[in-house]
C-alpha cells in the first residue's frame, strides 16, 4: 500500500515544478497523513558504529531534503540511517529569486541556486527539542545569513542554539549559492571556524564535521585538509554540489547557474573523497555524497574511504524504494569481496 502510494506519486510529483513537489513531499512526510511502512530490518552487516552511535544501515538522505527539520521522523522512518537537517541559518530568510531548482531529466541530476532558504535556528530548535535519540540519528547542518559579514558569529549562534538538539554538527562552507561562503575553504577560517563552533556547542562530545566542495584544486584542498587536521575535526562530508557542468550534459536546463547534483556529480565527487582518505591518512571518518544512485555507486565510496554515505537527487528520480535496493545490493557487494560489515570494506581500494 504504502510502496504503491509513492510508486504512483512520484510520475505525478514530476509534473509539478520541481520546488513545489518538494514543498509538497516534505508537508506530506511531516504532517504524518503517510502511512509509512514499519522499519524494515536491515542486515548487521550494514550497521556502522561511529562516533558513539550505532547506524543500522550507512545511507544517510543529505543536507538540503529537510532543511526546517520537519520531516526527519518520517525519513528514519523509511529506513535512512541518519538524517541531516539543514542547512539552517540564525535568522530565516528567503533565498535567491524562484525558480531556483531544476530538473536535468536526460542526465539524473538537479541545479539549485535555493540559497539556504530555511525558517531560521529557532523553528528547527522547536523542530527538534524533544526527539527521542534513540528513534534514530539526526545531524544538523549550519550556515550563514547572506547578509552577515562575520561568518564566525553565524554559525556559532547556530551551534549554541541547535547543536545541542543532533547528534553531529557540520559546517557547510561549501553551497555554491551563498556569496562568499565557499572563500571560507582556507586553513585559517576552517581552524577557527570549528573551534569556535566546538566552543559554543553546549555538550562537548558532539562530534564536528567539515563539508566541503568537489571543486577545489590542490591548493585549495591541502588549505582545507591541513585547517581540519589542526582543529581535530570529528569528520568531513566530500563534497557539496559542483558549479562544473561537465560536457556530457544532455538536458536543456544544464546551463543554470547553481550547484549541480546527481549522477553527473558521481565521478567528480568520489575522486575528491579518494584524495581527502589518502591526505588525512585514512584517521578522519569521512562521509561520501554525491551521485550515489544504486548499491555499487555506495559501495564505491565506501572502498574510496567513506564511513557513511548520503544520497538527495537520485530519491527525486527514484523514490524511497531505492534505499531497500541500495542495501541489498550493498550487501551483496561486501559478501562478493569476503567482507563481513562495512567498516572492513572502508578505504579498500587503498589497501
Ligand atoms: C535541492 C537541493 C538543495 C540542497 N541544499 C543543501 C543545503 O542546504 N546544505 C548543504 O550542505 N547541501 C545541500 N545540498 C547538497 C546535498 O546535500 C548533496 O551534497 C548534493 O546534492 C550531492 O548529493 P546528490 O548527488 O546525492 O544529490 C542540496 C542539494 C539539492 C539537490
Amino acid at each position: 500500500m504504502t510502496a504503491d502510494i509513492f510508486r504512483l506519486g512520484l510520475p505525478l510529483m514530476r509534473m509539478l515544478p520541481p520546488e513545489l513537489a518538494h514543498t509538497l513531499t516534505v508537508k506530506a512526510l511531516g504532517s504524518g497523513f503517510l502511512p509509512l511502512p514499519p522499519h524494515a530490518p536491515v542486515h548487521q552487516a550494514l550497521e556502522v558504529s561511529l562516533w558513539g552511535h550505532r547506524f543500522s544501515n550507512p545511507i544517510g538522505i543529505a543536507a538540503g531534503f529537510d532543511k526546517n527539520a520537519e520531516a526527519y521522523a518520517a525519513m528514519l522512518q523509511l529506513g535512512f540511517g541518519f538524517v541531516e537537517v539543514g542547512t539552517v541559518t540564525p535568522k530565516p530568510q528567503s533565498g535567491n529569486p524562484k525558480p531556483r531548482v531544476f530538473r536535468l531529466p536526460n542526465d539524473q541530476a538537479v541545479i539549485n541556486r535555493l540559497g539556504f532558504n530555511g525558517k531560521g535556528m529557532h523553528c528547527v530548535a522547536d523542530n527538534l527539542y524533544g526527539r527521542n535519540h534513540c528513534a534514530g540519528i539526526v545531524g544538523v547542518n549550519i550556515g550563514k545569513n547572506k547578509t552577515t559579514v562575520d561568518a564566525v558569529k553565524d554559525y556559532k549562534k547556530a551551534a549554541a542554539h541547535v547543536g545541542g538538539l543532533a547528534d553531529y554538527v557540520v559546517i557547510n562552507v561549501s553551497s555554491p549559492n551563498t556569496p562568499g561562503l565557499r572563500d571560507l575553504q582556507n586553513t585559517d577560517s576552517i581552524t577557527t571556524l570549528v573551534r569556535c563552533v566546538r566552543e559554543a556547542l553546549p555538550n562537548k562530545a558532539i562530534p564536528v564535521l567539515v563539508k566541503i566542495a568537489p571543486d577545489l584544486d590542490t591548493e585549495g584542498l591541502d588549505g582545507v585538509l591541513q585547517g581540519c587536521l589542526d582543529a581535530q575535526v570529528d569528520g568531513i562530508v566530500v563534497s557539496n554540489t559542483t558549479i562544473a557542468r561537465p560536457q556530457a550534459l544532455r538536458s536543456l536546463n544544464a546551463k543554470e547557474p547553481g550547484g549541480l547534483s546527481g549522477a553527473p556529480l558521481f565521478a567528480l565527487s568520489t575522486e575528491m573523497l579518494h584524495r581527502v582518505y589518502l591526505r588525512t591518512h585514512g584517521l578522519v571518518p569521512l562521509i561520501g555524497v554525491g551521485g550515489i544512485s544504486n548499491g555499487h555507486d555506495a559501495y564505491a565510496k565506501i572502498r574510496a574511504g567513506a564511513s557513511l554515505v548520503q544520497l538527495y537527487t537520485a530519491l527525486i528520480y527514484h523514490g524511497p524504494a531505492l534505499l531497500q535496493r541500495i542495501n541489498r545490493e550493498l550487501i551483496a557487494h561486501l559478501l562478493e569481496d569476503g567482507f563481513t560489515s562495512i567498516t572492513q570494506a572502508v578505504g579498500a581500494d587503498h589497501r
